[in-house]
């Protein structure tokens, strides 16, 4: 499903980041762990198509998505790749309705408000879709962000630190929803994490190293 080869990402002269081979099925629940600074959320970038690797390449489906042009994949992530992102990147001004609506007409699938309602109830953020982020607490708006990353029934579903500021209880609680999502479309799931509590709900976990520097 997804294949990550050969592949760094260089920031600058003192800075590459060497990126793990993944070799993922369908359905495939993968966690990354690793110290901060290690590359979580580059690799994280890298899968979702948002940071082009210095070198290596990213296949998708038998699609490589390198090789497209940019509004390509743009179009290609939007149909097919959900992202939780570290910083969840809401629309203050836009309502928690509105930034899950957007989600569908980047992607140009028809808006689908019942979908939208069904998944914010189902997600415990039923009578907040009228809201904006700012009136939310943290752990709410992670659901919204899982909603907008979900909603389009994405192949694979990439979430970067999704539990990193919450307590305990609700960690697990995200982990278990984004599990659920994952598993009701047969989607594969990629979560990077720092925390320890979330390993032992995955079987599959790939550790990053520091970054190294220099690349031969
Ligand atoms: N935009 C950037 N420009 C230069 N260096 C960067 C940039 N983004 C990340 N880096 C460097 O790349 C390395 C990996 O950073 P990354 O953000 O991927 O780590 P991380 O594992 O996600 O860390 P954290 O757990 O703190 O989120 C770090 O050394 C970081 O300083
Ligand atoms: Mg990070």
């Amino acid at each position: 499903m997804l294949v990550l080869k050969n592949a760094h990402h260089t920031y600058d002269a003192r800075t590459t980041v060497k990126l793990p081979e993944l070799h993922t099925d369908k359905g495939d629940h993968l966690l990354i762990t690793g110290l901060s600074g290690s590359g979580k959320s580059t690799l994280l970038h890298v899968l979702a198509g948002v940071l082009r690797p210095t070198r290596g390449t990213l296949t998708i489906n038998g699609t490589d998505l390198y090789k497209m042009s940019e509004s390509q994949r743009d179009r290609f992530r939007g149909r097919n790749i959900g992202v939780i992102y570290q910083q969840l990147h809401l629309i203050d001004t836009l309502s928690v309705e509105v930034n899950i609506r957007i989600a569908q007409y980047m992607a140009g699938i028809p808006e689908d408000l019942n979908r939208i309602r069904d998944l914010c109830s189902e997600l415990g953020i039923g009578e907040k879709m009228r809201s904006y982020p700012g009136q939310l607490s943290q752990g709410q708006k992670q659901r919204v962000s899982i909603a907008r990353a979900v909603v389009n029934e994405p192949a694979l579903l990439l979430a970067d630190e999704p539990t990193s500021s919450l307590d305990d209880l609700r960690s697990e609680d995200v982990v278990g929803l984004l599990k659920k999502m994952a598993e009701k479309t047969g989607a594969t799931l990629v979560i990077s994490t720092h925390d320890s509590r979330v390993k032992r709900h995955f079987d599959n976990v790939v550790d990053l190293e520091l970054p190294v520097g220099e690349v031969a």
